[in-house]
């Protein structure tokens, strides 16, 4: 008989920049109905802002959420090509991935702006998943983990206890982003249990009970390693989560490595 894992495994899809509004729902509905019998875990899709609304009343009722890719924390105003957190919540997200690599990289975002939108994000109504993680110089350093933790103490020590014990952190290191390298299971380990040493030292049992989801090149073929990690709750995907068949089984086996007694 199978244990069920604490905390709750989670299998997050980010699109990226990808798909026309019908390739949206149909990768939406195909994913609702590969995962249909999947009990053990909770399952989104991540589409871009103007494919969000519908995917979300097509998936509405059923057991897969929707994440939008990012958020602003203003509630209204002045600035033009922003999306409001609460407008993402209206729309019928759950989640809201804040502070990915890519924005990071491209898009000026830093510590600061990352805290003020998972801030916003809870405000909202919705689940912050907190993106973190190294570049390829800072890990040949030796600095992974210092520079992970300086990252997690930078986009969340200014939310209360209750907003850090509701939101969700990934783990994505820049060099293993959509270039096939993903992190060994032990490297990523490694960075997940000093992230969550650090959120036990604050929350105490609850630091126990965040999910710590790992991102970057994850793939059917390399889900079952990473989540037989201990400090692994899920995976937060980007190529592999734009067919259903490869999602669909991100999902079912990892679910299946993290259970089994
Ligand atoms: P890949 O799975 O394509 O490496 O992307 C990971 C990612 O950035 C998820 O947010």
């Amino acid at each position: 008989m199978s244990n069920p894992r604490i905390p709750r495994p989670f299998f997050c899809g980010n699109w990226k920049l990808w798909g026309t509004l019908s390739d949206s729902v149909a990768l939406a509905t195909g994913v609702r109905n590969a995962v249909a019998a999947v009990t053990a875990a909770d399952v989104a899709v991540g589409p871009g802002f103007v494919a969000l609304g519908t995917v979300a009343d097509k998936l509405k009722g059923g057991s897969v959420g929707v994440a939008a890719q990012d958020g602003y924390w203003e509630l209204k105003g002045a600035f033009t090509g922003e999306v409001a957190m609460a407008q993402i919540a209206d729309a019928g997200a759950t989640y809201a991935i804040v502070g990915h690599s890519e924005r990071r990289q491209y898009f000026g975002e830093t510590d600061e702006t990352v805290a003020r939108k998972a801030k916003a994000a809870l405000a909202a109504g919705l689940i912050p998943i907190i993106c973190i993680g190294e570049t390829l110089a800072e890990r040949d350093a030796g600095r992974a983990l210092a520079v992970v933790g300086k990252q997690l103490d930078g986009t969340t020590s200014s939310l209360s206890d209750d907003e850090l014990g509701k939101s969700v952190i990934a783990y994505e290191p820049v060099w293993a982003i959509g270039t096939g390298r993903v992190a060994t299971p032990a490297q990523a380990q490694e960075v997940h249990a000093s992230i969550r040493g650090k959120l036990v030292q604050r929350l105490r049992a609850r630091g126990q009970q965040i999910r710590i989801l790992y991102g970057g090149s994850v793939k059917p073929d390399n889900i079952s390693e990473l989540m037989k990690e201990k400090d692994i709750d899920g995976a937060l995907v980007g190529g592999a989560s734009l067919t259903v068949d490869s999602f669909a089984k991100i999902v079912q086996q990892g679910v299946t490595a993290c259970t089994r007694s």
